[in-house]
């Protein structure tokens, strides 16, 4: 069996640290839901009264920026190096970015057409992006000198974009961190510490819609006292939105770096290269149409899309995300209405296209187009018109039992990422390809 270098790195974290200490968190699997969903503050009324402005947004931005950012050698440096702790918070007093430079990066979200930001205010490596009280460890008291969230925040507001806090549980600067999963006394120190920065992040920069939590080794969600915590942040922001990763499940789930349909709300966030903290090594960049492709899918079944940067130290954006988001900006410039205005779509099997659908119009995105004819199989509806989506051109079409052919246009995609056929149908799309296999054999086609 293959095993990715992602998932050999967390196999071989766990196999490593079995003996000494309970063992450490897997990357992608330690805030996996459990089983039993367990507890939650999220009540699902209310919930989708919250969540209306996420679900049209479909589309985030996720900003890791922090020490890590300073060697750029990937956010994980720092354990996976074994670098200790007296030698990495050095970095602090090398870490001021350029003022501002939030700017930029909701500036780029907004030419993306994402419509909100998560931006990192405390990694696992503990140094706090935010003013905060309960520790020197944080921007404002080292070499930045100021309250980098405020930037963030100010930045996000200004381009008219929501914007989220992510904040890791896990600690491994804070001298409880580790010590608090079996040492009572550490543990309530260390959550009355986290308690009290959740609760500084969620009273200090106004409205915040989204909180996003991380990593919640070593503590279950009953030693993180998660359901207070929860109530607590929305006792402070009534409307926030908050992820899964606290260890129990509340308004969305969060599959890291793969797609995963559900059906209650999930967001998908992923690296635009392997790396979510600035990795200048790291040159692995998905291409413009693959970001595309990735959020069509989660467009597809209703989830949402959160495509991460990792800017330099001095917070300026690696120019491959500035390249592949201005040219997925300039598809969103045509298609982007597709992307946030979209209803759950059944239609989805094609080799070359993926599929959104508005009320009983079906939209086909080409991303390698087929050439004068392209064809679909196993369209349950009577197909009434069709278009192309960018100019409003009339597309023939031959429907058969099986099958309904476009005709007639043009052999070359002027689109690189990918053209849209406008199809509007007797009733709400479905694809039935199971039909295609038994009516072929029926018919002797
Ligand atoms: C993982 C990683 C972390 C990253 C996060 C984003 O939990 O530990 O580095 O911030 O995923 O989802």
């Amino acid at each position: 069996m293959k095993i990715s270098s992602l998932s050999r790195r967390a196999l071989l974290k766990s196999a490593g640290a079995a003996a000494a200490i309970a063992p450490l968190p897997l990357r992608a699997q330690d805030h996996l839901p459990a089983s039993d969903p367990g507890p939650s503050t999220s009540t699902i009324g209310d919930r989708d009264r919250r969540m209306q402005w996420w679900h049209e947004a479909r589309f985030g931005m996720f900003v890791h920026f922090g020490l890590y950012s300073v060697l750029g050698r990937h956010e994980w440096a720092m354990e996976e190096e074994g670098i200790p702790v007296a030698e990495y918070q050095l970095l602090a007093r090398q870490f001021n970015p350029a003022p501002h430079a939030a700017r930029a990066w909701a500036k780029l979200a907004k030419t993306a057409g994402m419509k909100y930001m998560v931006m990192t205010t405390k990694h696992h490596e503990g140094f706090c992006l935010f003013d905060t009280k309960l520790t020197d460890y944080c921007a404002p008291k080292q070499a930045a000198g100021r309250d980098l969230v405020a930037e963030y925040v100010e930045a996000a507001r200004s381009e008219g974009m929501r914007f989220g806090f992510y904040y890791s549980l896990m600690d491994w600067h804070h001298p409880d961190g580790a010590r608090c999963r079996n040492d009572e006394a550490a543990r309530r120190r260390f959550v009355d510490y986290i308690h009290g920065q959740v609760r500084e992040l969620c009273s200090n920069y106004g409205k915040v819609d989204v909180l996003w939590y991380d990593v919640n080794w070593p503590l279950s969600p009953e030693g993180w006292e998660s359901v207070n915590m929860n109530k607590m942040v929305r006792q402070l922001q009534p409307d926030i939105l908050i992820n899964n990763r606290s260890g129990i499940p509340e308004d969305f789930t969060t599959p890291e770096q793969e797609i995963r349909a559900a059906s209650t709300p999930w967001e998908a966030c992923m690296t635009m290269n392997d790396s979510w903290g600035y990795q200048r090594a790291d040159d692995n960049w998905k291409s413009p149409k693959t970001i595309v492709r990735n959020l069509l899918s989660c467009t597809r079944d209703q989830g949402n899309y959160l495509l991460n940067i990792g800017p330099r130290p001095d917070g300026s954006i690696p120019d491959p995300s500035i390249e592949i988001l201005t040219s997925v900006g300039k598809w969103m410039d045509s298609y982007s209405d597709l992307i946030h205005r979209a209803d759950r779509c059944q239609v989805g099997r094609s080799e070359f296209a993926d599929f959104t659908r508005r009320g009983n119009t079906l939209f086909i995105h080409a991303y390698f187009w087929p050439g004068d004819t392209l064809a679909i199989g196993g369209l349950e509806q009577k197909v009434l018109s069709a278009k192309m989506f960018a100019t409003g051109e009339p597309v023939q079409f031959i429907q058969e039992p099986f099958r309904v052919r476009f005709i007639g246009l043009q052999t070359t995609a002027p689109d690189p990422i990918a053209r849209v056929l406008a199809v509007e149908c007797d009733g709400e799309p479905t694809q039935n390809q199971m039909a295609i296999r038994i009516g072929r054999k029926r018919e002797g086609v």
